[in-house]
């Protein structure tokens, strides 16, 4: 069953390009997950499908921008391919792989939510944020922004886990699951950033500045993450005071 919205950015032209699945264990949890029919969202509460659907389009853009942020990174490097970046192109592609399935589990549950009318309001300032993010920056500049969002995405799914759903709920578990992979984004797209010649103090005013435009966006949709019990104003309190 398809759901009501397209894309927000189109799949990459050559997508997972090696063809070498670099499956891991935290991956193979995400596969199980989205595979596992007692996870449909179809059965779960009224209240929280109709939350979930004014959150998830802000998430899934999110999965579907980074995917062709690293595809195109990875397409680049190819054609430039030595042996020194090889390591590199490898960690770029797991990252690639991780976010077509965070896209592809996000889309699951979408499919089974009910159709809210601002749906589509939602989908279109998350894609301005993200191509926002990414234009007219150059690239070193860009994987430093990725990185600084990611830490931000790693603590929302976080927040999720722990919220009031409860740790069992298939959502939480879910959200549990991204967070380990996105903690571990923020540490390549890093790395990768600072090989292009990120210095600290240019991580620190984008810390800064990528963390207000993310809050800005997400308040959108305060009185759902509030819902959740998930106060948005205290998560990113706290990040701005750990990047202090
Ligand atoms: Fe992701
Ligand atoms: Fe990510």
């Amino acid at each position: 069953m398809p759901h009501n919205l397209s894309r927000c950015f189109a799949l990459p032209d050559t997508p997972l390009l090696v063809g070498i699945k670099q499956q891991n264990a935290n991956g193979q949890r995400i596969s199980d997950w989205t595979n596992n029919p007692d996870n449909c969202a179809a059965h779960w509460a009224e209240e929280e499908q109709f939350i979930l659907a004014h959150l998830i389009p802000l998430l899934l853009c999110g999965e579907q921008s980074a995917q062709l942020v690293f595809n195109q990174e990875i397409t680049r490097l190819f054609s430039q391919s030595t042996v020194e970046n090889q390591s590199m192109v490898n960690s770029l592609i797991e990252v690639e792989e991780d976010e077509s399935r965070h896209d592809q589990a996000l889309q699951w549950i979408l499919q089974h939510l009910p159709i809210v009318p601002t749906q589509k309001k939602i989908q279109g300032q998350a894609r301005l944020f993200y191509a926002k993010l990414g234009r007219g920056e150059g690239r070193c500049q860009h994987f430093i922004k990725i990185a600084v969002l990611d830490a931000c995405v790693t603590q929302i799914m976080h927040e999720f886990e722990h919220s009031s759903l409860g740790v069992s709920h298939p959502f939480a578990v879910l959200c549990g699951l991204i967070k380990k992979d996105e903690a571990k984004h923020v540490y390549v797209a890093k790395h990768y950033a600072q090989a292009l010649g990120a210095t600290p103090s240019m991580f620190k005013s984008e810390q800064v500045a990528v963390c207000k435009s993310l809050h800005k966006l997400l308040s959108s949709q305060n009185q759902h993450f509030a819902a959740l019990g998930v106060e948005l104003a205290r998560v990113f309190n706290a990040l701005e005071a750990k990047w202090q």
